[in-house]
């Protein structure tokens, strides 16, 4: 698949198989991540890959008051971290997110941005046994895995009125 073509055609997914996608996949998602730019090419991330049900339950019980998983049951959950308050620290996650999120679709995979766990500042400490370095925080993370049934095309367009063209 083209990148205008997976641009165009990525949704979030949010049912997925229980099978583990392999390891060279999941890593070429990563890699989508760290091969994204960043501002001035600082790179200050950190990506935590937990392909490991038990783990990500856990991450899950830090934000969740039940015992629902903080990731559509997705057999894998990444972690971006970035030194925290850094001035690119929120452009660069996006950026680098978006690149896993257009990576995944290419490459048969479904994934959604997963913003819970930006909110668990307080379990900051948790999170280095996740290997979230120290003085970094979460910034954004994505559930990942094959999608379970179809994954629809946007029913509902973008609007044109997001777009002034001055000539
Ligand atoms: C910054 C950001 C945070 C998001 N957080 C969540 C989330 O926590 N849970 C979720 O299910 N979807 C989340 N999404 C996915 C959006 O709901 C989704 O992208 C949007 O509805 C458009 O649908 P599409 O991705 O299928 O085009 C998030 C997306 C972005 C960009």
């Amino acid at each position: 698949m083209d990148a205008y073509s997976s641009i165009m055609s990525r949704r979030s997914v949010r049912a997925f198989k229980a099978e583990m996608p392999p390891m060279d996949l999941v890593m070429k998602v990563v890699d989508a991540g760290r091969y994204a730019p960043s501002g001035m090419n600082t790179q200050k991330w950190h990506f935590t890959v937990v392909m490991n049900k038990e783990k990500i339950k856990e991450i899950g019980s830090y934000v969740l008051s039940s015992d629902k998983s903080i990731c559509y049951d997705a057999p894998v959950f990444i972690m971006v971290s970035y030194e925290a308050d850094d001035f690119f620290a929120k452009e660069d996650t996006s950026c680098a997110l978006t690149n896993m999120m257009q990576a995944a679709n290419a490459l048969g995979l479904g994934s959604v941005w997963i913003n819970a766990i930006n909110r668990c500042d307080e379990k900051a400490r948790a999170m280095q046994d996740f290997s979230v370095p120290s003085g970094y925080r979460v910034y954004g993370s994505l559930a990942l895995g094959y999608p379970e049934g179809e994954v629809r095309p946007r029913s509902v367009k973008p609007s044109n009125e997001t777009v002034s063209i001055i000539r």
